[in-house]
Formats: structure tokens, C-alpha cells, sequence
């Protein structure tokens, strides 16, 4: 089964501004430039988790989820493969530019593309991170998570949770935000999939950092560098991070947190929250103007 979230992908028109923005306010490391100017950040001993590419907009390119080793792979792509899923095997250059041995593709019902890998290349002992910071809970917790955007939550479950095989961690279920969380290992949601009819795209990319004041730190930094604050400083009813939303230069968000719970399959139970926060989490003007990420026009690409 998947095991974490190994990294994303993104196009931009404004990817320089990553080399700042990426360490001097989130803190990741600097990775190698890919070979098309690719700024690359690091958030543990992995090459690099984040891509952002250079693009005429911004746009999710892909989302990469790592397995134990090729032979799990090779058992799961089998297994999309059996469910009438469409895989398509990775290139050497994809596997070289992913920095991993090996990969092969799907997309959503709505085009999203998901990469699944194994053997992710890492350097032990040499993450630094880009400014004064205790470090990311990222390792076998991967990456962090990603909240998608779908214009159904009862056919994205029928994809991401029946198919792919996340794990239902709970739902947020109020009028205005209905939310459906997975995991795959021990962190609360690696995934998580947020309906807006008609809409397809991505909302935010959670980092979680090692001290409640990394955070605060965190949030000066945000302001101070001029990047908008969307959502302030609060605590979620699931994982009950404690974190805030920032605008990036490439239209999705981060959401930069820590203290988030670790859930044990054994034990857990998924339950539904009325609310998605205990406290906080409130819209600041800029929040309430932008749009909630990188949005498109859902239209469906696989029957
Ligand atoms: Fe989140």
C-alpha cells in the first residue's frame, strides 16, 4: 500500500520567487535546480519533495506517493491495473528528475495526476534547513499533506479511498465546507479531498514544523516578506494542528502547522466534525478575496 506522500510538483510563472520564499519564510533546504530551472526544496534528508516548475500559469503538475519497495509497487500497480485503472509506466528521465528508481502514473477522474514511486533517493545527515528552525516532521511521515479539490466527494471517495486505497481518517461535514481525510501511515491525513461543485484544482500543501514556535516564527516571517496570511493562527477539530494559511507565490496555500496527532489503525475510528477548527482559522481580508487555490473548470477525463 502507499506509505507517504513523497512529493509534489507545481508550474509557475513566479517559481524564482520559491528561492526565497521556500527558505527564508517556510525554512525548507535548497535542493539541486532541475535542468528546465526548477527550484527544488528539501524538508528532510530526501533530495527534494517540492518542484516548482517554471510555467506561462500556475498549475498542479503532479503528486507523488512513495511505496516500501518495488515489489509493493509492482503489487499495487497490478491491482490498479486489475480495477481498470489506466497506468502508465514512468520514463528514465521522470524517475531522474523525481529523484527515485522507479514510478509509474495515473490520473483522477478529473485529471489530477497521482505518481507512484519507490526508492526515493536521499542524502542521510543533509538537510539544513533554509532559516533557524527545529525541523520538519517529515521522514516516514512523508512530505506532509495535500488538500485537493473535487467537484464530488461521493465519486472522489469511489477513486482515492475504494482504488488507490487511502484509508478514511474522518470527514468535516458543515454547509459550507465538506472534507473527506485519508491516511496512509501514522500522520492524521496525507490527503484530503474538499468539494466545490464544478471545480477541480488545489487548495494547500500542509508542512508541519517541529515547535509551536516555528510556527510563530513562521507567521512573522509571512508577514515581514509581504506573503498574505489567508487564514490566522487556530487549531483543527481532527488532527489538532495548530497552525495558520499563507497565500504562496504560485496561487495554492500552506498551511504551516505542528502538534498534529498520530492516528494507529488498530484504535482508530473515523468520526465526522461539524466544525474544521476548535478555535482560530479565521479568514482574514485577504482570505476572504482570493480564490481557494489553483483552480479549474472540473471536467471529467476517465469514465
Ligand atoms: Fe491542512
Amino acid at each position: 500500500m502507499i506509505r507517504e506522500l513523497a512529493y509534489i510538483g507545481v508550474a509557475s510563472p513566479r517559481h524564482e520567487e520559491w528561492l526565497t520564499y521556500g527558505t527564508e519564510v517556510l525554512g525548507c533546504g535548497l535542493g539541486p535546480r532541475g535542468g528546465d530551472g526548477a527550484v527544488r526544496l528539501r524538508v528532510d534528508d530526501a533530495v527534494h519533495r517540492i518542484t516548482i516548475r517554471p510555467g506561462d500559469r500556475d498549475e498542479l503538475l503532479y503528486t507523488g506517493w512513495a511505496f516500501t519497495n518495488e515489489a509493493e509497487l509492482a503489487a499495487y500497480l497490478e491491482r490498479l491495473r486489475l480495477a481498470g485503472v489506466d497506468v502508465t509506466p514512468g520514463t528514465v528521465d521522470e524517475c531522474r528528475d523525481r529523484g527515485v528508481a522507479e514510478l509509474a502514473w495515473v490520473t483522477d477522474p478529473w485529471g489530477m495526476r497521482h505518481e507512484f514511486v519507490s526508492g526515493q533517493h536521499r542524502r542521510p545527515g543533509t538537510f539544513w534547513p533554509g532559516r533557524p528552525l527545529s525541523g520538519f516532521v517529515a521522514d516516514d511521515f512523508g512530505l506532509g499533506h495535500v488538500v485537493l479539490i473535487v467537484p464530488d466527494l461521493a465519486e472522489a471517495n469511489a477513486f482515492y479511498g475504494d482504488i488507490l486505497g487511502f484509508t478514511l481518517s474522518d470527514r468535516v461535514d458543515e454547509e459550507l465546507m465538506k472534507v473527506r481525510f485519508y491516511h496512509c501511515n501514522g500522520r492524521h491525513h496525507s490527503l484530503a479531498v474538499a468539494q466545490v461543485p464544478g471545480k477541480v484544482g488545489f487548495n494547500h500543501l500542509m508542512l508541519e514544523v517541529n515547535s509551536l514556535d516555528d510556527v510563530g516564527t513562521g507567521l512573522d516571517l509571512a508577514k515581514r516578506a509581504g506573503a498574505p496570511v489567508l487564514r490566522g493562527l487556530g487549531r483543527h477539530t481532527n488532527d489538532l494542528m495548530t497552525s495558520f494559511y499563507m497565500l504562496t507565490p504560485s496561487s495554492f496555500q500552506i498551511e504551516y502547522g505542528f502538534g498534529g496527532i498520530v492516528v494507529d489503525d488498530l484504535t482508530w475510528v473515523a468520526s465526522t466534525n461539524d466544525r474544521p477548527s476548535l478555535w482560530g482559522h479565521e479568514l482574514t481580508e485577504a482570505g476572504r478575496t482570493t480564490a481557494p487555490g489553483i483552480l479549474h473548470d472540473a471536467e471529467r477525463v476517465t469514465a
